[in-house]
């Protein structure tokens, strides 16, 4: 069975971000031979190019569990309208040094998660520009903008059942867009 390796960012820091209560729930809507790898970004320093040249061990692994996947997931909030600092600086520096890219031509699937009732409209726009420059191909439908609102998980963690089959829907595509991607 050809196994896929997902490496999923989340946008949030937050220990109960709903971005990742979300990425994790996620994951449990996905077939056996989908595995997916939370990716840390807060140990990231802040982007400088001055170092281009000789990263920290974080970007390396950074940049070593993207280049290890076959496929990305991004599940992110947003914040005043964009996506989060930490996000932006998690894809500059994997984005570089010039020319060494991990990002290109890893299918991504992009969701997220907010109290605002256009539910990270705005951010996933702009994440999807920035990762069309970056050669990141991304599933353009379903969209996913979830408003956060009590009774979105189960006490499990779960997808409650309101937005399960959706959410499933979205998993399902998702999986055969990667499968198709990779050219499986
Ligand atoms: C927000 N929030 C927010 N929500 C939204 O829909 N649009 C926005 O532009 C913003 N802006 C914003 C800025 C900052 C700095 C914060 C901290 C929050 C609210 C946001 O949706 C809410 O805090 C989510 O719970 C954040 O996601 P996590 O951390 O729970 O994953």
């Amino acid at each position: 069975m050809t196994t896929y390796e997902i490496a999923t960012i989340v946008g949030s820091l937050r220990t109960a971000s709903i971005n990742g209560q979300l990425a994790r729930a996620l994951t449990k809507l996905a077939p056996p031979e989908f595995h997916f790898t939370m990716v840390s970004i807060g140990d990231l320093p802040l982007y400088n190019q001055d170092d281009d040249g000789n990263q920290a061990a974080p970007v390396k692994r950074l940049k070593q569990q993207i280049q290890a996947a076959q496929g990305l997931l991004f599940v992110t909030p947003e914040y005043n309208r964009a996506i989060p600092g930490v996000l932006k600086n998690a894809i500059d520096h994997a984005s570089r040094p010039y020319g060494e890219s991990a990002w290109a031509g890893k299918p991504a699937g992009v969701l997220g998660a907010s109290v605002g009732t256009i539910g990270t409209a705005v951010a996933q726009q702009q994440l999807r520009t920035i990762l069309a420059y970056l050669d990141v191909p991304t599933l353009g439908q379903p969209e996913v903008f979830v408003q956060a609102k009590e009774g979105l998980f189960d006490a499990d963690g779960n997808i409650a059942a309101s937005s399960r089959a959706f959410l499933q829907g979205w998993m399902d595509r998702y999986v055969a867009w990667v499968k198709k991607q990779c050219g499986g």
